[in-house]
């Protein structure tokens, strides 16, 4: 048992040492007391970043979804697996135990099964967040299919792409979504969708809104009446440890959406481990991440890592603004969430609000709050750990990735002393360096260069689906032997990590090195800022200068913002030196986003550089009407 929850410091750094000297014994002992297998495995591990191939507990046999829900039904039959806590908080909580979630998933099962899909065939889904969207993830797990989860809020156009590229035959879906006060025409994007993917023969679509919607047919079914005629148990497939779980879409920096393939095995250990350690889950807690489950947060942390652990996992449909902006300490106070997770983006839009909204409920069973999806800036930092945390519940600033599967980098809560803005340690069995252009790795602490991973971890995805090549030009090709993630980092003086952004938003100003991170936390401290941006232009006498994109609490008058640009710029000084000083600050309503809260830092690049001929699709954003406004007021 103790490998499996650790819980002082002395231990982490002893259980660490083990999984680094002795990577396969330690796995090994990991998923041989923690998981049901069909059969055991012949090797537990062999890699080669070269071709790169790597494999985990080949020879095993299993079904995830077994080890996910029927070993609980045992001992947590009637334990809630999933709450799920509608948009509308005026419309009744759903509380799903384990026995109800196997005898949906089965039935779930057996109508994908009656509509011809077999093991390996890939399913697309493009359900909002309501337990069907679960239910259908586990019900393809169950059979063997592939699921391709596609977030709910892309566009058509994103939708067909994805589709098509993993060849889907079959989409799930629903009429429409709930999203705030709107409602959203789920299936007319699906139908706009499907007119360029002429591999879909089928559609299944739930009830949410009950709108009156087109379908088409023999190709369109409702699902609830099929659900209700289905048998309610169904056999697991049985599975090879290496049999792909899921694919899931990310954008590259260049080209089309990289389908990221992560194996059953080594995807189940790894996300199970990391999620009960990083949180340090307790048998009766009840967690809640409010990702989408779009995203590999929501797949890892939502579904299989709880899951796994017999957890109970809150599942919110709606937005953090609706009805107001106390809902999600409305939902923490009502169902006395202890670990609660979210991402920066979020953490400073409701600071923004300021702290009475926090004020006003009960958030006294808190005990973990963990952060993801970029870099937390010390403002938001602070805010979190007062404000929410009041000072007791540590922050687990999580750094990973799609292709990680689970954490990599972690404070373990009250094991690891937190320090703001930093993620601190590699998480157990990671192996971190940080190298230099020319290929060198940087040893010893208070060092900064790119953050790759020397040696194979359970969860790491194996392919790009359809394209090896792209895998290994993309992340083994960079270093020799080395997974590369893309990111910067420093390591302190006590060997703590912290992640500087990516490092293509590396700014080298006059032969410095600026990330944009620090400059950015800088400017945020400001009283009147909301958020900012910074990116770099070319510029004669420095190569690259800086150019600021500042959103304000309170809009004010344009004389005011001489003087603002002025204070700014000094707090830079301030806090990192002269040369971090911008060159010009456009002050705008908002930042472009990605769905998922990322700030669009390509398009303010090409406007900063004047280079708007092609901005490339911007459709997708949340917010694609700041651009046009950005690129009008440009400087
Ligand atoms: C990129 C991965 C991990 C699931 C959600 C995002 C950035 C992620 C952190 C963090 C600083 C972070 C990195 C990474 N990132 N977490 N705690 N601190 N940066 O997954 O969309 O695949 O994005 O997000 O740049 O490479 P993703």
């Amino acid at each position: 048992m103790s490998n499996y929850h650790i819980k002082h410091l002395e231990e982490y750094y002893q259980v660490y040492r083990k999984s680094v000297r002795n990577p396969e014994v330690f796995w090994e002992e990991i998923a041989e007391e923690h998981f049901l297998w069909r059969k055991k495995w012949d090797k537990v591990l062999s890699w080669d970043f070269a071709k790169p191939e790597i494999k985990w507990f080949e020879g095993a046999k299993l079904n995830i979804t077994e080890n996910c829900i029927d070993r609980h039904i045992y001992t947590r039959g009637d334990k809630t697996a999933i709450i799920f806590e509608p948009n509308n908080p005026e419309e009744a909580t759903q509380h799903i135990s384990y026995r109800e979630l196997h005898d949906r998933v089965c039935r779930f099962a057996n109508v994908l099964k009656d509509q011809g899909v077999k093991k390996g065939d890939r399913v697309c889904i493009y359900v909002p967040m309501i337990p069907e969207l679960t239910v259908a993830i586990l019900a393809c797990a169950r059979i063997g299919a592939i699921h391709s989860v596609v977030f709910a809020g892309f566009s058509s156009k994103a939708l067909s792409t994805r589709i098509n590229d993993s060849d889907c035959k079959l989409v799930i879906t629903a009429d429409g979504s709930y999203r705030g006060a709107k409602t959203i025409d789920l299936k007319g994007i699906v139908d706009e969708a499907l007119e360029s993917c002429p591999g879909v023969k089928t559609v299944l679509v739930a009830k949410r809104i009950n709108s009156a919607i087109e379908m088409k047919p023999n190709r369109d079914y409702w699902l609830q009446p099929l659900l209700d005629d289905a048998y309610h148990d169904c056999d697991p497939e049985i599975m090879d440890a290496e049999d792909p779980l899921f694919i899931l879409y990310t954008s590259g920096s260049t080209g089309k959406p990289k389908g990221m393939v992560h194996t059953i095995a080594g995807y189940m250990v790894y996300t199970a481990y990391t999620f009960k350690n990083a949180f340090q889950y307790r048998e009766h807690d009840v967690f809640w991440c409010t990702a989408d489950i779009g995203w590999i947060t929501g797949h890892s942390y939502i579904v299989y890592g709880p899951l796994a652990n017999g957890a109970t996992s809150v599942m919110f449909e709606g937005v953090p603004s609706y009805p107001d902006f106390g809902r999600f300490w409305d939902i923490v106070q009502k169902h006395k969430v202890n670990q609660f997770y979210t991402a920066p983006t979020a953490i400073r839009a409701l600071a923004k609000q300021g702290a009475e909204l926090v004020e006003k409920y009960d958030l006294s069973s808190l005990k973990v709050l963990g952060s993801v999806g970029e870099p937390i800036n010390e403002e938001a930092w602070h805010w979190y750990n007062d404000v929410v945390g009041k000072n007791k519940s540590p922050i687990i600033d999580t750094w990973w990735q799609t292709e990680t599967g689970g954490m990599m980098i972690t404070p373990i809560p009250f094991v690891t002393p937190t320090k703001p803005t930093f993620a601190t340690l590699p998480f157990i069995g990671v192996q971190p360096a940080l190298m230099d252009e020319t290929g060198n790795e940087l040893k010893g602490n208070q060092v900064e260069g790119r953050l790759c991973i020397k040696f194979p971890w359970p969860g790491i995805a194996r392919t790009i689906w359809g394209n090896h090549q792209r895998y290994k030009d993309t992340y083994f090709s960079t270093f020799e032997n080395m997974y590369f993630t893309g990111d910067g980092a420093l390591r302190d003086e006590v060997g703590y990590y912290r992640i500087t952004g990516r490092v293509d938003d590396v700014i080298i100003v006059s032969g410095h090195n600026l990330g944009t991170a620090p400059i950015e936390d800088a400017i945020n401290e400001h009283p009147a800022v909301a958020e900012s941006a910074i990116v770099g232009f070319p510029h004669e006498v420095k190569g690259s200068a800086l150019y600021g994109y500042i959103t304000l609490k309170e809009v004010g008058e344009s004389r005011m913002h001489d003087n603002l640009r002025k204070e700014i710029n000094q707090l830079i000084s301030d806090r990192i030196g002269p040369i971090a000083k911008l060159d010009k600050i456009q002050f705008t309503s908002a930042l472009p986003k990605t769905r998922s809260g990322k700030i669009m830092r390509r398009i303010l690049r090409k406007i900063a550089e004047r280079d708007t001929s092609n901005l490339g699709d911007i459709s997708t954003l949340l917010n694609p009407e700041v651009v046009q406004e950005i690129q009008e007021r440009a400087l």
